[in-house]
């Protein structure tokens, strides 16, 4: 995009001068800006790509404003049902341009796929036997996919581990497997590490494990059982950075320096307990997973890759691995850090795994992932990524400011009482009227929205 995403008094439009804005800002065509406005997948197309399809189910899509990441800006598509989102976004995100803007990196967009192999009478010696073909295993990965690779994609590595199945016990060291289970035995695991370049990549990873399991049979004389992906997508992992000049955070009574301070002192209990760092995470999902959605991507692998992360007890070297391992698992932790730097400046950093891509599955099917990926104009899966790490950012700054100072609940609760009026039943303007009077009153209930719309209409059919 080469205008700004600044756009101030932007939420104040109509949804259909925001559309405008956007489609002017974006390029969009006609017949994209209608796919916006409703005319979005069909249920013919729903048909085509799950089973069972009886109807379309709909999410509100809005455009987070302000995002400049590494000096360009973004409009960023966001998919979500919860109010609040997408506000907090575009408020956080002119906050770190006041200082700026984010800065992001990721890694090459390497994925993994593990094989497990069962019943080797050696172990050890199978793992060695492995590595020694390892070439000829990663030629036969690249056959499966000649055209990744003529991309630049392909096989990257291949690495091999022992895995002990140790039979769960119960919190007091009890066993609790039922009666009879035997351990499975030494498992012989391998991660072959696959450059997916602009695909997620699950089938591509899912078919090489697949073709490999028979020479990796014929290699350590076990038995293979998984040939998939995990989702625990550590090689691929994407980053994003912010300085927020302490001025700007000032709120209220509260001064710059001391939002800052009260912002670093929340985070620091998401970081030492997990309790705290599961809500502080899912805040910093809020955003991500409302781009996911937006723009078709898995984001239940994106999910399951960021809680994994989380979890890890820092990146490991494991013996027989050349490559990063979270495999040793550890206490589920914050995936954000904020700190205050010396010249008083708030600093956020965001690590995580983003499995995405702007190629094949949804992104290049649903009509309006195809659409929102134009409004945000990434030109490869890893730019997508990036400015996926950043929105979570700004999302997790957005809830720890308000966290931090008055709390979320009065901003929540005026949108809050908006959908409370729509589920009463009001409509066109009766919906901010009555939110209003909610809000007001201090009676965000169901009940007494049911009550002002019968009120309010018969207001309305006396003056008419
Ligand atoms: C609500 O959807 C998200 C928050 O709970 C995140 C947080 O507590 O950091 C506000």
């Amino acid at each position: 995009m080469s205008k700004s995403s600044r756009l101030p008094g932007f939420y104040k439009l109509s949804l259909e001068e925001r559309a405008a804005v956007v489609a002017e800002l974006a390029g969009l065509t006609a017949s994209e800006k209608a796919i916006l406005m409703g005319k979005g997948l069909s249920p013919a197309q729903a048909d085509q790509m799950i089973e069972n399809v009886v109807g379309i189910h709909a999410l509100p899509l809005g455009i987070a404003v302000n995002f400049l990441i590494n000096g360009q800006d973004y409009l960023i598509p966001m998919a979500i049902e919860e109010p609040s989102v997408v506000a907090g976004a575009s408020f956080a995100a002119r906050l770190v341009r006041e200082g700026g803007g984010f800065t992001t990196g990721s890694d090459e967009p390497v994925m993994i796929g593990q094989i497990q192999v069962l019943d080797v009478a050696d172990p050890q010696a199978a793992c060695s036997d492995l590595l020694a073909h390892k070439s000829r295993l990663l030629q036969l990965a690249d056959q499966t996919d000649p055209l990744l690779v003529s991309l630049g994609g392909g096989a990257r590595d291949l690495t091999v581990r022992i895995v002990e199945d140790s039979p769960s016990t119960s919190r007091r060291g009890e066993p609790v497997e039922p009666s009879g289970r035997r351990a499975v035995g030494p498992m012989v695991i391998i991660h072959l590490l696959f450059d997916c370049r602009d695909a997620m990549g699950a089938n591509t990873v899912n078919t090489a494990c697949e073709a490999l399991a028979p020479e990796v049979e014929n290699i350590t004389g076990g038995r293979v059982v998984l040939r998939i992906l995990s989702n625990l997508a550590d090689q691929r992992l994407a980053r994003a950075k912010c300085t927020v000049p302490a001025e700007v955070l000032a709120f209220q009574t509260f001064a710059g320096q001391t939002v800052a301070k009260r912002i670093v002192e929340a985070y620091a209990l998401a970081a030492n307990d997990p309790y705290r760092a599961a809500t502080h995470n899912k805040g910093i999902m809020n955003g991500i997973d409302a781009v996911a959605i937006a723009t078709g991507q898995d984001w239940r692998a994106v999910e399951a890759g960021a809680h994994a992360y989380a979890a890890r007890s820092g990146v490991l070297r494991s013996p027989l691995s050349m490559t990063k391992d979270s495999s040793k698992g550890g206490r589920y932790t914050s995936l954000s850090h904020w700190s205050v730097d010396a010249d008083g400046n708030l600093v956020g950093t965001l690590e995580l795994p983003l499995a995405v891509g702007i190629v094949g599955g949804a992104s290049r099917v649903h009509p309006t992932a195809k659409v929102a990926l134009k409004i945000l104009g990434v030109a490869t899966a890893q730019e997508l990524a990036e400015v996926m790490a950043a929105v979570g950012l700004a999302q997790n700054l957005a809830a720890l400011r308000a966290l931090a100072t008055e709390g979320i609940q009065r901003g929540h609760m005026q949108l809050h009482a908006r959908q409370v009026a729509i589920a009463a039943g009001a409509t066109d303007d009766l919906v901010e009227i009555i939110a209003g009077r909610l809000v007001a009153e201090g009676k965000i209930r169901l009940d007494r929205a049911q009550e002002l719309v019968q009120e309010l209409e018969a207001g309305d059919e006396a003056t008419s």
